[in-house]
C-alpha cells in the first residue's frame, strides 16, 4: 500500500516535473527554419537583435512559428519591419517552406530580392516596401498562395511584370510603385483577375496601357501617376465598375476624357498635369459618386458646368490651369459639400456670382489668374463663406480700389493672397476682424498710407509680404511682437491648403506650396516708401526672440538709423537693408558661425549640410540649410527611389534642434532630382510627411 503510494507519488512527480520539460524541449523550432534563419542573420551588418545561440528561433523577435504540436514548430511569420536592419536578404531564407508573412519593409536592405523567396508555396503576404533593394523583378515567380505584394519604394529597375500576381488567384493588392521600372505596361496584367489595388506609380513607364486592364473586374484602386504613359484614356475604362479611384496624374496622357462616369462608381479621380483636351464629358459632371475631382493643368476648355444637383459628394474640385471660359458658373454654388475649390488660371471672367455666399463648407478658394471683376462684390459675397480659410486672387480686378470703410467679415480667414492686382487705396481697416491670420500677401499693388499699428494682434501670422507697394511711414515697433514669429508653436498649426499652390517669383521661377506650414516666416516691405529710422533706440528685447523669421526684407525704401544686430539680425543678408541710403550697418561680421546650443545631439561625425561641416555653426547651418530649401518652397525629395515629402520645418528655435528629425546620410548613391540640395541635407517631416510613410530617423538612430 505505501509502496504503491509512493510509487505513484513517483509517477506525478515524474509527469509534474516531464510535462513542462518535455513541453519546453519540443517547443524549438524545425531545425531547417534554424539553419535559414541563422544564415540569413549573418547577412544582416546590424539592426537584427537575435540570439543565435539560443536555438529555439520561435522566441527571436519577428518570429513566429505555427501552433502545431510536433517537436519541431515551423517559422510561419518573419516581421522584420522598421527595424533599420542593414544589409543583403540572404538566399536562405527560401528554406523557410511553412513561411505565410514576409515583412521587410522600412529598412535599409541593399542588393537584389532573390528569385528562389518568389517560390515559396505558402506565402500570402511580402512586404519588403521602402528598402534599397536593385535589380530587376526576378522572373519566373510561383506564389500561388499570395494575396499581398508590396515591393514599393526601392530601386527596381528594368521592366514590369505580373508573373507576381498572375500565378496567383487570391492576389489582392500588387504595389511597384516608386522605383525606376521602364517599358510599357505589359498586357499579361489583364490575367490578375482578382486585383483590388494595382500601384505603378512614380516609376517611367511609357507606351499606351494595355487594353487588358480594363478587364480587371474587381479593380478598386489604380495608381499610375507620374509617368510616361500617353495615348487616350480609353473608353473601357467604364468597365471596371469597381473602380473608386484613379490616379494618372503627370503622365502624357492625351484626347478627350471618356464620356463613362455613368458606368464607374469612381469617387477620387486625378488626371492632372496631362494634355487631356474638350469638354469635361456629360456623365463626369454629373457623377453622383465623384468626391474629388482633379484635372489640373490640361488643357480642358468650354464652360464649367458642374450639375451639383446630381454631384451630391463632391467635395474638392481642382480645374485650375486649363482654358475653361465663361463667367464663374453660378451653379457651382449648389455643391453644398465643396470644401476646395480651384478655378486659377482659366479664362473666367465677369463679378463672383452672388450665389457663391452659399458655399457654406468652402474652405479653400483660389480665382487667381483670371480675369475677374469688382473686387468689393466679390468680398462682399465671399464674406458669407463663413468657413473660408484660404482665399487666393491673384492677378484679378485690375487697377481697382481696395474696399475699405465697410464691415466686411471673414472671421476665419487664415491665409489671404491679393497680389498683382495694381489695387489703389490703402489696407482695409476690416482685416484687423481677421483674427486667426497667418498669412497675408497684398505685394505688388498700388496700395498707400501707413502699415496700421493693429497688424500685432495676428497673433498668429507668420508672413507678410507688402512688398511693391507705396507705403509710407515708419515700420511699426509692434512689427517685433507679432507672436507667430516669435512662439514657433503658434506658427506650427499651419493649415493644408486644399491644393497645391504657386507662387511666383522675381526670377519667374514658380513656388509650390501644399500647405501654410510650407512658407517661410516672412517680413517682406521691400519697394515701398517708408521712412524713418528701422526700429529707433534700443534693440526691442522682442526682436531678439524673432528667432525663426526666414526672410526679412526692407530693401529700397527711405529708411535711416542703424540695422539691428541682436538675434537673427545676423543672419540676413545685406540685400534685405540694401537701397535705404540712411541705413547704417553697425560693427558685425554677418554669417558668423554662433555656439552650438548645448542640448543639440549631433549627428554623426559625416554629417555635413551642402558642404558645411556639420558642428560648424548649428543655428547658421540651419538657416541656411532652411533658406536653400526653401529656395523651391516644398521639397520633394527623391532619395533612392522613395518619394519623400518632407517638407523643412521653417519652424527652428533652440528647443526644437533637440527633436530635429535628421534624414540621416546613407551610402553613396545616385538621387534622380534634386542631387545637389539633398545630399546630406536636414530636413524634418512634416505631420503630412509622416503620413506619406517615410523614413526618418532621429539623430544617427538608437
Ligand atoms: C513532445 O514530442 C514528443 C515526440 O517527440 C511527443 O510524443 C509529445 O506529445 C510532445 N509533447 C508536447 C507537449 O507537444
Ligand atoms: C542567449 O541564449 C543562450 C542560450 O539559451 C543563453 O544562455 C544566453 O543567456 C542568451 N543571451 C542573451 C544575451 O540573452
Ligand atoms: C495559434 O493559436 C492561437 C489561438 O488559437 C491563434 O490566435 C494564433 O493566431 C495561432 N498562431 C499561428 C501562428 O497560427
Ligand atoms: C509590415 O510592417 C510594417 C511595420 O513595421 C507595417 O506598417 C506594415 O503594415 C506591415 N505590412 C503588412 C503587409 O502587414
Ligand atoms: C508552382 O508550384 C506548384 C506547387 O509546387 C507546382 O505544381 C507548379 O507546377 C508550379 N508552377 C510553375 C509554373 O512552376
Ligand atoms: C538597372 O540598374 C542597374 C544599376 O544602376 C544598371 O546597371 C542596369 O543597367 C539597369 N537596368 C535597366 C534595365 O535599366
Ligand atoms: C503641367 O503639365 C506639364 C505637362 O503636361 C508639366 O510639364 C508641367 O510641369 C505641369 N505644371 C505643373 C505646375 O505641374
Ligand atoms: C497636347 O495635345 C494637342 C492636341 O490636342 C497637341 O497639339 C499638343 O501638341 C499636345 N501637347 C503636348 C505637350 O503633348
Ligand atoms: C442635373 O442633375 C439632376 C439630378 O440628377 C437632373 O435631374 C438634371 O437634369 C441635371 N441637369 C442637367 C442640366 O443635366
Ligand atoms: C496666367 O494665365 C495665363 C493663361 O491663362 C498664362 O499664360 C500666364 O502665364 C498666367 N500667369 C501667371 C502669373 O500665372
Ligand atoms: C464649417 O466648419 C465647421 C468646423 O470645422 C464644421 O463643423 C461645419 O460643419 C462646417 N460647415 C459646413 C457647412 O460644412
Ligand atoms: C461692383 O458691385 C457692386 C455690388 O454688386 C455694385 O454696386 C458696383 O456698381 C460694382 N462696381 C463696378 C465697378 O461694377
Amino acid at each position: 500500500m505505501q509502496y504503491s503510494y509512493l510509487c505513484f507519488t513517483f509517477i506525478l512527480l515524474t509527469i509534474s516535473f516531464k510535462a513542462p520539460f518535455t513541453r519546453s524541449e519540443n517547443f524549438s523550432c524545425n531545425s531547417n527554419d534554424l539553419r535559414s534563419l541563422t544564415s540569413f542573420s549573418r547577412s544582416i551588418d546590424y539592426g537584427l537583435d537575435w540570439n543565435t545561440s539560443d536555438s529555439n528561433c520561435c522566441t527571436w523577435i519577428g518570429v513566429t512559428c505555427d501552433n502545431s504540436t510536433v517537436s519541431s514548430k515551423r517559422v510561419v511569420r518573419l516581421e522584420l519591419g522598421s527595424k533599420r536592419l542593414n544589409g543583403i536578404i540572404s538566399e536562405s531564407l527560401a528554406g523557410l517552406d511553412q513561411l505565410r508573412i514576409l515583412n521587410f519593409s522600412q529598412n535599409f536592405l541593399h542588393g537584389y530580392l532573390p528569385a528562389r523567396l518568389l517560390h515559396l508555396q505558402n506565402l500570402e503576404i511580402i512586404d519588403s516596401s521602402n528598402n534599397d533593394l536593385v535589380g530587376p523583378l526576378p522572373g519566373g515567380s510561383n506564389l500561388s498562395l499570395i494575396r499581398y505584394v508590396d515591393i514599393s519604394r526601392n530601386n527596381f529597375n528594368g521592366s514590369v511584370d505580373a508573373a507576381l500576381c498572375e500565378s496567383s488567384s487570391y492576389i489582392h493588392t500588387l504595389n511597384l510603385g516608386n522605383n525606376y521600372f521602364t517599358g510599357e505596361v505589359p498586357a499579361n496584367f489583364g490575367r490578375c483577375s482578382s486585383l483590388q489595388q494595382l500601384f505603378l506609380n512614380d516609376n517611367q513607364l511609357s507606351g499606351n496601357l494595355p487594353k487588358s486592364l480594363w478587364q480587371l473586374r474587381n479593380l478598386r484602386i489604380l495608381h499610375l501617376q507620374h509617368n510616361l504613359v500617353s495615348g487616350p484614356l480609353n473608353d473601357e475604362i467604364g468597365k471596371l465598375s469597381n473602380l473608386v479611384e484613379l490616379d494618372i496624374s503627370s503622365n502624357k496622357f492625351s484626347g478627350i476624357l471618356p464620356d463613362v462616369f455613368e458606368r464607374l462608381k469612381l469617387e477620387n479621380f486625378f488626371a492632372s498635369s496631362n494634355n487631356f483636351s474638350g469638354h469635361l464629358p456629360m456623365s463626369l459632371v454629373n457623377s453622383p459618386y465623384i468626391v474629388i475631382l482633379n484635372l489640373n493643368n490640361n488643357t480642358l476648355k468650354g464652360p464649367i458646368n458642374l450639375n451639383c444637383s446630381a454631384m451630391v459628394h463632391l467635395t474638392s474640385v481642382d480645374l485650375g490651369s486649363n482654358n475653361f471660359h465663361g463667367p464663374l458658373p453660378d451653379v457651382i454654388s449648389s455643391c453644398q459639400r465643396l470644401t476646395n475649390l480651384n478655378l486659377a488660371r482659366n479664362n473666367l471672367g465677369g463679378e463672383v456670382p452672388f450665389a457663391f455666399k452659399n458655399l457654406q463648407a468652402l474652405r479653400s478658394l483660389s480665382l487667381s489668374n483670371n480675369s475677374l471683376v469688382n473686387i468689393s462684390s466679390a468680398l462682399a459675397i465671399l464674406q458669407h463663406c463663413r468657413n473660408l480659410t484660404s482665399l487666393f486672387l491673384s492677378f484679378n480686378f485690375h487697377g481697382e480700389q481696395m474696399p475699405r470703410n465697410v464691415n466686411f467679415q471673414f472671421r476665419n480667414l487664415r491665409a489671404l493672397a491679393i497680389p498683382y492686382c495694381e489695387l489703389t487705396g490703402s489696407i482695409p481697416t476690416w482685416l484687423s476682424g481677421s483674427k486667426m491670420l497667418q498669412l497675408l500677401d497684398l505685394s505688388w499693388n498700388r496700395l498707400y498710407g501707413t502699415i496700421p499699428f493693429w497688424f500685432h494682434e495676428f497673433k498668429y501670422l507668420f508672413y507678410m509680404d507688402l512688398s511693391n507697394n507705396s507705403f509710407t511711414g515708419e515700420v511699426p515697433e509692434s512689427l517685433t511682437e507679432l507672436q507667430g514669429l516669435i512662439n514657433m508653436k503658434i506658427s506650427s498649426e499651419g493649415l493644408s491648403l486644399g491644393f497645391p499652390l504657386f507662387s511666383f517669383v522675381a526670377d519667374g521661377a514658380k513656388l509650390k506650396y501644399k500647405g501654410i506650414w510650407g512658407f517661410r516666416p516672412t517680413l517682406d516691405l521691400s519697394y515701398n516708401k517708408l521712412t524713418g529710422p528701422l526700429w529707433p533706440g534700443e534693440i526691442p528685447l522682442s526682436l531678439e526672440k524673432l528667432s525663426f523669421l526666414s526672410k526679412f526684407s526692407i530693401a529700397y525704401n527711405q529708411l535711416h538709423g542703424d540695422i539691428p544686430t541682436g538675434g537673427q539680425f545676423l543672419t540676413f543678408p545685406p540685400s534685405s537693408f540694401e537701397g535705404n541710403k540712411g541705413l547704417r550697418e553697425q560693427q558685425l561680421t554677418r554669417f558668423q558661425p554662433q555656439q552650438a546650443p548645448h542640448d543639440v545631439q549631433l549627428a554623426d561625425e559625416e554629417m555635413t549640410i551642402i558642404g558645411l561641416q556639420f558642428g560648424l555653426g548649428v543655428m547658421t547651418g540651419f538657416l541656411f540649410t532652411v533658406t536653400l530649401c526653401f529656395a523651391s518652397g516644398w521639397v520633394e525629395l527623391f532619395d533612392e527611389g522613395e518619394r519623400l515629402r518632407c517638407g523643412v520645418s521653417p519652424y527652428l528655435s533652440d528647443s526644437s534642434f533637440s527633436s530635429m528629425e535628421i534624414l540621416r546620410r546613407r551610402h553613396t548613391h545616385t538621387y534622380h532630382h534634386n542631387k545637389q540640395v539633398v545630399d546630406n541635407v536636414i530636413v524634418s517631416c512634416t505631420p503630412k510627411a509622416q503620413e506619406d510613410n517615410t523614413k526618418c530617423l532621429n539623430n544617427g538612430g538608437s
